[in-house]
């Protein structure tokens, strides 16, 4: 051996292992296999080199990476690829054209011209060939017994290191349908809110794109890289996911009563009318004066009508809690001559909520959603590049003055990701069109809400700015 080919074989086998080095830190599949591939064709120097990924459940081989071509599918076995995937040996041709084991269709169909060929196996650790390198055409004379040896060499670390990136695309595809899956069940729970956390990881991950393109003065230099944006992604697919631990009847609650309330308060009425009703007629009957007993009649229908409008979640106006507390306090004769109240105090604490639909109690165990995310989210032994998806999904109802919940935490402890992901969801918790008791609200009324919460110092305002001006909260419109 010559000082000068000696020289050339160390510098592949250096150049092999540093590409191997590479390779183990790589854990994109498209990636690697185009380094294995620009590296097999600087070692082997060949013009042209393919690897080859066997797919032992579909009985194949397949490749996206083939210089000069897409991808390509051939059964395990057949051609010169599949049996070197079959049998684990070697093949190496020195004339393409004058063996019997090469194809000619493929050089026809693409015009290439293959001279001659050299195909290794690559085996993991186990020993199984999974997949299988092929170089094309040696730029001068054909492929030796040594370009077969430093191809193996190569062929070894890629085998391992595509093994491992193939699992790490299972274990991330694995992951994204659990995360799917909680998805589908937190909005199953709550149907109306359907698609809300979808589309809130949509404009959360819009705005940190827009923040790292053009930052405001105060979020200078921050960026987002593929694995932070995942984190948000997956922190804001998964934020109301404690919405599992809330009641459903609370969680769905439209009116102040539920359904089967506002049925016994009216079963109550009805007996109460007919009651009066009855004694109208006795006394027609006996000849007494009846006026009185019509005017109670017209009294009760009046209460009625008060406790209806009570009951939708809009404020409730003072006259209408006094005329409430005055139902609360008169009775009616039952059929059993027993006297009952028209209103139970359970009824009318619940009619008298001033705003909304909720009671005191309801409203903490809806909040309680945020403890139960964190609670849940913390049991996830995530990995270090999504280990802060917990902490990031707790703060989505804090606010930068402190007054948020569940724990009222002061604006320098609210992490730009939350902050973010707290304008997603306040949009579109407004706009949604799809919560029984909110009416869908016009894009620019819900802005100005935010630009109202900004100004009071509750919701960052530079980067709301950014989610207006860069037209972030356009991304989820509809239609
Ligand atoms: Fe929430
Ligand atoms: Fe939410």
């Amino acid at each position: 051996m010559t000082d000068a080919t000696l020289r050339r074989r160390l510098e592949k086998l250096q150049s092999i292992l540093d590409v191997a080095k590479a390779m183990t830190a790589e854990r994109r599949l498209d990636r690697l296999l185009g380094l294995v591939v620009d590296e097999a064709a600087k070692v082997a120097e060949a013009d042209r080199c393919t690897i080859f990924i066997a797919d032992r459940e579909r009985g194949e081989l397949w490749s996206k990476v083939a210089h000069g071509s897409g991808e390509i599918r051939i059964p395990l076995g057949a051609g010169i690829a599949g049996a070197v995937a079959a049998t684990g040996e070697t093949i190496r041709i020195d004339d393409a054209y004058s063996d019997a084991r090469f194809n000619p269709d493929v050089d026809r169909a693409s015009g290439y011209r293959t001279r001659n060929i050299l195909t290794v196996p690559m085996r993991n650790t186990k020993g199984e060939v999974v997949g299988v390198l092929q170089a094309l055409n040696r730029r001068d004379g054909a492929f030796t017994a040594e370009d077969e040896e430093l191809l193996g060499a190569l062929a070894g670390p890629a085998a391992s290191a595509i093994e491992n990136a193939v699992l790490n695309a299972e274990i991330e595809r694995l992951f994204e349908g659990f995360v799917q899956a909680s998805v589908v069940a937190i909005e199953q729970r709550d149907p109306t809110t359907a698609g809300h956390s979808g589309r809130v990881a949509v404009l959360t991950c819009g705005l940190a794109r827009a923040v790292e393109k053009a930052p405001p003065p105060a979020w200078r230099g921050v960026s987002f890289d593929a694995a932070a944006l995942q984190q948000l992604r997956y922190a804001a697919l998964l934020h109301d996911f404690g919405k599992v631990g809330v009641r459903e009847h609370v969680l769905v609650k439209a009116d102040k009563l539920h359904p089967h309330e506002l049925e016994l308060v009216r079963a109550r009425f009805d007996l109460a009318r007919a009651t009066l009703e009855n004694a109208r007629l006795r006394a027609r009957l006996e000849g007494r004066a009846e006026a009185a007993l019509a005017e109670q009649a017209r009294e009760l229908d009046a209460l009625w009508d008060v406790v209806v409008a009570s009951n939708r979640p809009t404020v409730l106006p003072a006259e209408a809690s006094a005329r409430l507390r005055d139902a609360a306090a008169r009775t009616f004769t039952d059929l059993r001559g027993e006297a009952r109240p028209l209103l139970t105090p359970v009824e009318l604490s619940s009619l008298s909520i001033p705003k909304g639909s909720l009671s005191d109690a309801e409203r903490r165990e809806i909040e309680g959603h945020v403890t139960h995310t964190f609670r849940f989210l913390s049991e996830i032994p995530w990995t270090r590049t999504l280990r802060r998806i917990p902490e990031i999904a707790h703060g989505h109802h804090e606010k930068l003055d402190g007054r948020g919940y569940p724990r009222g935490v002061p604006g320098p402890e609210i992490a730009i990701e939350t902050r973010m992901m707290t304008i997603s969801d306040i949009y579109d918790a407004l706009t949604a069109s799809d919560r029984p008791y909110k009416k869908a609200m016009p894009a620019e009324k819900a802005l100005d809400i935010l630009r109202d919460e900004a100004k009071r110092g509750q919701v960052d305002a530079p980067l709301l700015e950014v989610f207006v001006g860069a037209a972030v909260w356009r991304e989820t419109v509809k239609g």
